[in-house]
């Protein structure tokens, strides 16, 4: 493939991470997440897999080296494995890593094939180890089956990273639990602090409250109490910084948008599965390259809406709960955005 000049953004940042969502769908409907009943898009929004490609292609040739596949839940997306199969064709000639974020609900099916494709890595999100609880925040998952296919991804070679979302009142109490398990399976663990997006209820009907934010400030002074926490300089080019539990224990990740600003590294722009070029995840600003996709126009022009995005990716984020009562946070959904 030719190569143009890569993407640098008005802050001289180059990127050089790509995570796009192929369905706003998901078999959950975790409560931090989603509504139960959310309306999802109508089918003819969506880019179809083809357009999927094409634009992710043109990604690889900007510059592009790491693919990051989300949702919704990436794997509900009909025919999904021939999108990777696809991709799968730029490793080592542009791509260095496929990936993708799942909630695990179809891993014991995929888990084989994504590794014939070259997916060397897997973030798989489970936030409690208690089948009850599972299904009180995922109002719709079965853990026993995340566990199988968190099994099946170990059994096909692929290195497993837990994310897990920190919530006062929900996990605090297994916080020892969840680092022993990843400890005993060899998976690395990363807590995320609770971000302000899409629907957060006043709780009475199991939705996300604002006092459920559990500052990682604090949950990592809960951890030193037990273990020696060694900084690591380690970077998956994601937003989490990483320590080491007692010299040779388990990595553990921290991410943290809202104690910790981590824009001025920002490698990253997201493509919803509708085609919008979001330039940060904490800002409404949005380019449609489905426009591009579907206007009839060559590659070169769909290169250049992406270079004109890029111009304009805002230098970080605003997420802040104390300026958020409620009011100002945002109103798009992760699964819209893709985490
Ligand atoms: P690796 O470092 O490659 O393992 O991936 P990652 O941590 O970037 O990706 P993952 O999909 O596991 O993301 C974990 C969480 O980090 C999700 O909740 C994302 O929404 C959040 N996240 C990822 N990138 C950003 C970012 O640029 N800004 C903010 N605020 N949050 C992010
Ligand atoms: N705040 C923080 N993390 C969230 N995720 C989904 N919604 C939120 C939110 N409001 C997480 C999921 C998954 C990742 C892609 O995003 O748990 O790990
Ligand atoms: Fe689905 Fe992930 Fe949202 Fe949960 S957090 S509802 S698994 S997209």
């Amino acid at each position: 493939m030719d190569h143009a000049a890569p993407l640098i953004d008005p802050f001289a940042r180059a990127i050089t991470y790509l995570r796009v969502s192929v369905t706003d769908r998901c078999d959950f409907r975790c409560t931090y997440c989603m509504a139960e009943h959310m309306q999802f898009l109508p089918k003819r929004d969506l880019l179809t897999l083809e357009e999927l490609e094409r634009l992710c292609t043109a990604f690889v040739r900007l510059g592009v080296s790491k693919l990051r596949i989300t949702g919704g839940e990436p794997l509900v997306r009909r025919n999904v494995m021939s999108f990777f199969e696809g991709m799968s064709q730029h490793l080592g000639a542009g791509l260095d890593e496929l990936t993708l974020t799942t909630n695990g609900s179809q891993l014991d099916r995929f888990a084989g094939p994504l590794a014939a494709c070259g997916v060397r890595r897997v973030n798989v999100s489970l936030d409690t180890l208690d089948p009850n609880k599972f299904r009180a925040i995922t109002r719709w998952g079965t853990l026993d089956k995340v566990r199988r296919g968190i099994d099946a991804a170990r059994d096909a070679g692929m290195r497993i990273k837990i994310n897990t979302v920190a919530l006062k009142g929900f996990n605090e109490s297994e916080l020892f639990d969840l680092v022993s398990w990843c400890r005993a399976e060899d998976m690395d663990l990363t807590f995320i602090e609770v971000m302000p997006m899409g629907d957060m209820g006043d709780g009475t009907d199991g939705t996300l409250r604002l006092d459920q934010y559990w500052p990682l400030r604090d949950l990592r002074a809960r951890l030193a109490e037990r273990f020696a926490l060694t900084d690591l300089p380690d970077r998956t080019g994601g937003p989490a910084r990483y320590v080491r539990l007692d010299g040779t224990g388990p990595r553990l990740g921290f991410i943290t948008p809202l104690t910790h600003n981590f824009c001025e590294s920002c490698n990253r722009v997201r493509v919803t599965c509708t085609g919008q070029l979001f330039m940060c995840l904490g800002q409404e600003d949005a380019a449609d390259l489905r426009a591009a996709l579907r206007g009839g126009a060559g590659d070169g022009a769909l290169e250049d809406a992406i270079r004109y995005a890029i111009a304009r990716k805002p230098r970080g984020h605003d997420f802040d709960y104390s300026r958020q009562s409620v009011g100002g946070r945002m109103s798009r959904h992760m699964s819209h955005t893709g985490g």
